[in-house]
């Protein structure tokens, strides 16, 4: 097994006023080929600083100020190249690297597909940037990276659909008529607007870009958090399954340990730009050894006990600053268990009369069949139907009430929230009914 990236002692230090802050300490880390790093810690860690510099692409004033980034390509024969330290290239060999051979899913897929163009053709553009092909043949390459993203279903798939479609229609449908209908639904996938997609959609169409171009190593930098569970689930389903297929490395940054233990193989803990622990995720799980990391495994919440105040971390350990002003973090005396019973869990039997107590009072708002629709509009721009987004929602909220609305994604939640915000008149779009 050979290694693709060998980061040792990274610095990047950004200038706070007249004095620089280390947003990554004297990091190191190994990835190997076809395997998945985890990097896992609190906002503000340095987790994208040390991805975006892993791309040569740390933003001023921002600079590298100590370290090396080791990286090793292998040609599609499988022969390994000479290992280069990328940060001592010019920015011209950089760009080769760049979106060619390591490339990154950024944290906010919205910010990162522009509204104005259509996805086909940002996917082209990025297909184009490192391959010498005219248009016809990127939108081909584009259509086939869509369906390994599973935008698109598969040839199969989509001639049966095409065929019960045109079947339930209007007979037996010419094998003309079939072909000439797929190739329609295919571009009609190309030719839609960052908006017409959803969250999971738009992050599938970001996966693409990121994999046009082949490369050995891709970053994924928060790539799920805005993603409900279940449509979460599928894209790190599609992260495994093209590490797997195409042999690459991935570096999967995110908050959530959750995530990391259901992908990676190996995990670094980044606490205040430092890696504080890093070892096979096995071991993390079952015998971290930092406080920080017994504190995020300890303070993930659980749906089976309901504490009266939320643990963090700074219940498990203890950060000082030596004469240096280096930072020593100790654990704190308190063991775990003792911590959460000091944070003493509500009993069903307190939330009851707490919610009894609540509605003793009358609704702060109460919501009565409440229906949200948005038109669809149809030829000549006149509205032919109308699609509900919230159909017929009834609740009451009471004075000191907190109310959770959960569901997956487009199940209407925001619709609803907005709705309320502005009775009557809500999104130019959606009318109340
Ligand atoms: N453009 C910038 N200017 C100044 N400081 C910055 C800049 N970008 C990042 N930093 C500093 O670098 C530190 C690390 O930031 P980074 O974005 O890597 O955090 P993160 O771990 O990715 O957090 P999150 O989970 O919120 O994405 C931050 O504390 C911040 O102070
Ligand atoms: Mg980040």
């Amino acid at each position: 097994m050979n290694t693709v990236l060998d980061v040792r002692n990274l610095q990047v230090e950004f200038q706070v006023g007249n004095r620089p802050v280390k947003a990554v300490d004297n990091i190191s880390f190994r990835l190997q080929r076809g395997q998945t790093l985890g990097i896992v810690g609190e906002s503000g860690s340095g987790k994208s600083v040390t991805a975006l510099a892993t791309m040569g692409l740390v933003p001023p004033p921002g600079r590298i100020s100590a370290g090396e980034i080791w990286f090793q390509s292998v040609s599609d024969e499988g022969e390994a190249a000479e290992p280069v330290n990328l940060l001592s290239l010019p920015e011209t060999q950089m760009q080769h690297y760049r979106g060619g051979e390591i490339s990154m899913i950024f944290q906010e897929p919205m910010s990162s597909l522009n509204p104005v163009y259509t996805c086909g053709f940002q996917l082209t553009e990025a297909i184009r940037l490192h391959q010498d092909i005219a248009q016809p043949e990127a939108r081909r390459r584009a259509i086939n990276l869509l369906q390994e993203v599973r935008l698109l279903p598969s040839d199969e798939e989509l001639e049966q659909r095409v065929r019960e479609e045109l079947s339930s229609r209007s007979g037996q449908p010419s094998d003309r008529d079939v072909r000439e209908e797929i190739n329609r639904q295919k571009h009609a996938m190309l030719d839609r607007y960052p908006h017409e997609l959803s969250g999971g959609q738009i992050q599938r169409v970001m996966i693409a870009m990121a994999i046009s171009c082949n490369p050995s190593l891709l970053i994924a930098d928060e790539p799920t958090t805005a993603l409900d569970v279940t449509v979460q689930a599928t894209i790190l389903d599609l992260l495994r399954e093209l590490r797997d297929r195409r042999g690459m490395s991935i570096i999967f940054i995110t908050h959530d340990l959750g995530l990391v233990a259901e992908i990676a193989d190996n995990v670094a803990v980044m606490y205040q730009g430092k890696v504080v622990e890093y070892n096979s995720v096995l071991e993390i799980f079952s015998n971290p050894q930092h406080p920080y990391t017994k504190g995020l495994i300890t303070c993930r919440p659980t749906p089976n006990r309901r504490l009266r105040y939320l643990p963090t971390v700074a219940d498990f350990m203890e950060v000082t600053r030596n004469d240096r002003g280096e930072m020593v973090i100790r654990e704190k005396a308190l063991d775990v268990n003792q911590a959460l019973r000091a944070n003493r869990e509500v009993s069903d039997a307190e939330l009851n009369s707490r919610l009894v107590q609540l509605q003793t009072r009358s609704p702060l708002l109460s919501v009565q069949n409440l229906q949200v629709g948005f038109p669809i509009r149809g030829v000549f721009g006149k509205t032919d139907r109308q699609v509900m987004a919230v159909n017929n929602v009834s609740f009451d909220v009471y004075p000191g009430e907190t109310l959770g609305l959960v569901g997956e994604s487009g199940c209407g939640k925001t619709t609803l929230a907005r709705s309320l915000f502005a009775t009557g008149q809500t999104d130019r779009r959606a009318g109340i009914v």
